[in-house]
């Protein structure tokens, strides 16, 4: 949500913040602009729109003399898409100007107070409160009024912040909304995603909360919130530049769908070794998995359907109550934990806001925490219990794709570790079921290369207006995952139903050629599944079946069409229903025209409420 970029060094400043905004746009695509420090002051220059339209302005930085700047790219919370709204964000007297990712939440009352005492504010936004206070509280040194700020702003922030009266120096605080600082030769870098500095150093040292740094050309100093020198610890990120571009693709999502086979691969298959799972980031003994009383899954968006997918996987194979919940639901709704519950956390970013605070919730009330992410280092997976990495690389397309698939499998490891400990499933019927779980690389491998087939239906329906997904079990839970990719890509409305609920209210909705997409992949739950069809063919519904090659004859009675995925344990199946259904939304996309790596209206990474 939002980007944020700075820079200092020998390099002109602007085409090193532009190049880091590029990385960044998938975070926010409303606006951007760039503060620049040169021979004859503080320059800022900001646009509404696309970062190509600031881009355009500034000839790709050639324009902006200076070599000490930040940047921002913005997803509008306060104030619409404008100009003036814009980050950053300037002082009334000039002296400070700001990038902002978050939100702060008292901004109004410290805005009326600044008015009342004769500050002028130009924009709508909560950030400028920030540059404003900068200026009021600096009596000569930036440090204290950052400090004199940061005890008063409530909410969350990551500030990127240059002064008039230091012009070689950048400064950087934050609370709840990542910020790195990137260590190079003669020059370092913030940011808000370590992927916007990949290109010039690996060295980083990640902020907490409240701390302060200041870079200089020769270095970074960082302070507590008390000003107190900090020692950080400098860390090396193992991304590499290549897996942050496209890599020959036309966008990052089919990239990333592509990536799914070596991405489970990496998920899984060091975590299976002779024969058993073996999970380094659990510390759960065989008492406590006895001794639990109910596992909470709590999560946003795509991670939530993982979710979904795990209680009907979990219960299943351990036979213990497992409650589903959206993480913004559950932080409001007042669970009732203890000691007893384990909260599994999902979440790519790490960072997402909701579910920090449904996993700060949890550790309130003494639940046992377990986070699965994406990100090393994010604020979600210092703060838990325990962590397992899902190892799946940058996920830079705003849809979410193979952060999804190694989700679902580190829940099949969960699980069947779970089992294993408790030595509840005989051995041989275990050993059958990590084998399957380490075959999936293989298998999705081989569902991906069928994509000509979901292509030419895409072409038959991409003007459709409104597309159901249908299923029942795990296949359900698959359905959410699908109906959200499609109308987070290519804004076409969709929903997903059990096929159960169809006679309850939905199927007043289908008329004559409406697209209905059946996962019919359980094989226990067919001939239901088969009725269901049945049910809205006879109201002129056009079925798109998805199914395993086992069943896929008695399928082809009923739908129109189907794709065949391979076959594996039941509870694992959505790990292969949702790739067909990932490229039908992909190729949808295309046909209409989205901008599919940058869905209007969305971000990447919600690090705000
Ligand atoms: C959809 C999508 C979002 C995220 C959600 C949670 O394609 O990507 O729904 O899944 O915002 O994000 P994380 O997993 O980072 O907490």
């Amino acid at each position: 949500m939002c980007g944020i970029v700075g820079y200092i060094g020998e390099e002109q400043a602007a085409p090193v913040l532009l190049g880091g905004l590029k990385k960044l746009e998938y975070r926010g695509y409303d606006s951007a602009g760039v503060a620049v420090h040169n021979s004859s002051g503080l320059h800022v220059v900001k646009a509404k729109g696309r970062l190509a339209v600031l881009d355009g302005i500034l000839e790709g930085g050639a324009t902006l003399p200076g070599t000490v700047g930040i940047g921002h790219t913005r997803w509008a919370t306060h104030g619409a898409p404008s100009d003036v709204n814009s980050h950053p964000q300037v002082s009334d007297g000039g002296l400070f100007a700001v990038v902002h990712n978050g939100i702060i939440e008292n901004y109004l009352y410290l805005k009326n107070h600044l008015k009342r005492r004769g500050v002028a504010f130009v924009s709508d936004t909560d950030t400028e409160v920030v540059a404003q206070m900068l200026e009021y509280y600096y009596k000569g040194d930036v440090l204290q009024a950052i400090r004199q700020v940061t005890d008063r702003v409530e909410g969350s922030y990551a500030l990127g912040i240059i002064c008039a009266h230091c012009p070689e120096k950048v400064f950087a605080v934050r609370k709840d909304s990542p910020l790195i600082v990137g260590l190079g030769q003669g020059e370092n870098f913030i940011a808000s995603d370590v992927t916007a500095i990949l290109g010039h150093t690996r060295r980083i040292c990640r902020l907490k909360d409240r701390e302060i740094a200041v870079l200089e050309r020769g270095g970074a100093r960082f302070f507590d919130a008390e000003l107190d020198p900090v020692e950080k610890q400098e860390e090396l990120v193992e991304w590499d530049v290549a897996a942050a571009e496209k890599g020959g693709y036309e966008h990052f999502m089919m990239k990333e769908i592509c990536e799914q086979p070596e991405a489970l691969g990496k998920t899984i298959s060091p975590r299976i070794r002779e024969g058993r799972v073996v999970l380094d980031g659990i510390r759960l003994s065989k008492e406590e998995i006895e001794g639990l009383s109910r596992i909470y899954i709590v999560a946003c968006g795509t991670s939530y359907h993982v979710g979904a997918v795990a209680k009907y996987a979990m219960e299943k194979l351990l036979r213990l109550p497992i409650e589903v919940d959206v993480a913004s639901e559950f932080r409001y709704r007042e669970p009732i934990l203890d000691s007893r519950t384990l909260v599994i956390i999902i979440s790519q970013s790490g960072e997402t806001a909701d579910t920090l605070a449904a996993l700060r919730e949890a550790k309130r009330q003494g639940a046992r925490t377990l986070s699965i992410v994406n990100v090393v280092g994010s604020t979600i997976a210092s703060e838990s219990d325990d962590v397992l990495y899902t190892w799946a690389g940058p996920e830079i397309a705003v849809a979410s794709t193979k952060a999804y698939s190694t989700q679902l499998a580190m829940i099949y490891l969960i699980a069947l570790y779970m089992v294993q400990e408790l030595g509840t499933m005989p051995q041989q019927e275990l050993a059958g079921l990590l084998a399957q779980l380490e075959n999936l690389p293989r298998l999705a491998e081989r569902c991906l290369a069928e994509k000509k087939e979901i292509q030419y239906f895409a072409s038959r329906y991409f003007n459709a207006g409104d597309i159901y997904f249908i299923g029942r079990n795990v296949d359900y839970a698959a359905s959410l995952e699908a109906s959200l990719k499609l109308k987070e890509i290519s804004y076409i409305h969709s929903e997903a139903y059990t096929g159960g609920e169809l006679k309850h209210g939905p199927i007043s909705l289908i008329e004559e050629g409406t697209l209905v997409v059946a996962i019919c992949t359980c094989r226990r739950l067919f001939e239901k599944m088969m009725a269901n069809i049945r049910e809205v063919k006879a109201r002129g519904a056009v079925v798109l079946g998805i199914t395993t090659p086992q069943l896929a004859e008695a399928l082809a009675q009923e739908a129109d069409c189907l794709f065949a995925v391979p076959d594996t344990a039941e509870f694992m199946l959505p790990s292969m229903s949702i790739l067909p259904l990932q490229l039908f939304a992909y190729y949808v996309a295309s046909m209409k025209g989205c901008d599919i790596d940058k869905p209007r209206n969305l971000a990447k990474s919600v690090t705000v409420e």
